[in-house]
């Protein structure tokens, strides 16, 4: 069934367990995540970029989450990182549940000002509002320490947004990057800041950029001819440490795209006389049912559809 962020986000960040919010841009990544999601009586958020749309088309998309979410498990319809007002606009006029409008590249007082519009249009429809306060990126996208600590999230600052602008979900910057390069060295989670986010705002946070790239996904991917020398993700302990901190929605989409093009991959290289698209997609597809149902285990949503 469709429900709204709020639904499925209250209950996880009371439960201390968070929902993953995995990214789609076709038909078998939908069929693939719900069909997870149902083996692992999981909640489950299908989210789609504005490139995802400007790829398959809102109707394909929007038409094929409805579809995901005829059966018993709670399935929220939301766009990721939405930046351009009319993407929100679009997106709930298509029936999400849910939208992110992503500010953070915008002075703090812009960012507030349209988030909090944002709000309004969304609440209207009865969806819901993630918003956005720090810059989510890579420590080495900044030169100086003091650089990295001014676009992560502060504390306090978080707080005054989430009172002035009414969102239902916050999405911090603690240090994770998007894609599949995202730290130099040892990986690392300023958790101490998510500590004390938590403490002053008590609505469901949200981690971005926390794919893992995982070890045999990997592999399989480098056997096949990728090239991820030094891709590296978020550690399991540090995901589960977050969530035991506040975190209760958890973005996925480079550990998708690793199983996807890794599953390509192989059928391609191991079933050289295959000519049927739907022959040589299925290890992808399996890949990624797989994936899914590892986050769901993972970040403690499977079991809670009863
Ligand atoms: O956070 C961004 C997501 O990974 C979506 O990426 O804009 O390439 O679809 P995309
Ligand atoms: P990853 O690139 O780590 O999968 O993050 C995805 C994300 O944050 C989508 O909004
Ligand atoms: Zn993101």
């Amino acid at each position: 069934m469709l429900v709204s962020l709020k639904k499925v986000l209250v209950e996880a960040r009371a439960k201390h367990y968070a929902v993953p919010a995995m990214n789609v841009n076709n038909m078998e990544a939908v069929k693939a995540i719900i069909s997870a999601a149902e083996h692992m009586h999981s909640p489950v958020i299908i989210q789609t970029s504005e490139g995802a749309i400007e790829y398959a088309g809102i109707e394909y998309l929007a038409a094929l989450i409805r579809i995901a979410a005829k059966g018993k498990i709670p399935v929220v319809m939301h766009l990721d990182h939405g930046k351009k007002l009319e993407y929100v606009k679009m997106a709930l006029a298509h029936g999400y549940t849910s939208v992110m409008f992503d500010g953070s590249a915008l002075p703090e007082k812009d960012n507030i000002r349209i988030s909090t519009q944002v709000v309004k249009l969304a609440h209207a429809k009865g969806a819901s509002v993630e918003a956005e306060i720090g810059a989510i990126a890579g420590i080495e996208d900044f030169v100086s320490v003091e650089e990295k600590d001014a676009h992560l999230t502060n504390p306090e600052a978080a707080l005054d947004f989430v009172k002035k602008t009414g969102c239902d979900a916050l999405a911090i910057a603690i240090g994770t990057a998007h894609g599949a390069y995202k730290f130099k060295g040892k990986t690392h989670l300023d958790l101490d800041r998510l500590k004390k986010i938590a403490k002053l705002v008590k609505l469901p946070l949200v981690l971005h950029g926390a794919s893992g790239v995982l070890e045999d996904v990997k592999e399989l991917a480098e056997k096949h001819g990728a090239q991820l020398g030094k891709a590296r993700g978020v550690l399991d302990e540090d995901i589960q440490q977050a969530i035991s901190l506040g975190i209760s929605k958890i973005n996925i989409d480079t550990d998708l795209r690793l199983a996807f093009t890794a599953g390509i991959r192989e059928a391609v290289d191991d079933l050289p006389q295959v000519i049927d698209p739907r022959k040589l997609l299925e290890p992808a597809n399996l890949l990624m049912r797989e994936v899914a149902m590892r986050k769901m285990k993972l970040f403690g949503s499977a079991g809670r559809v009863k």
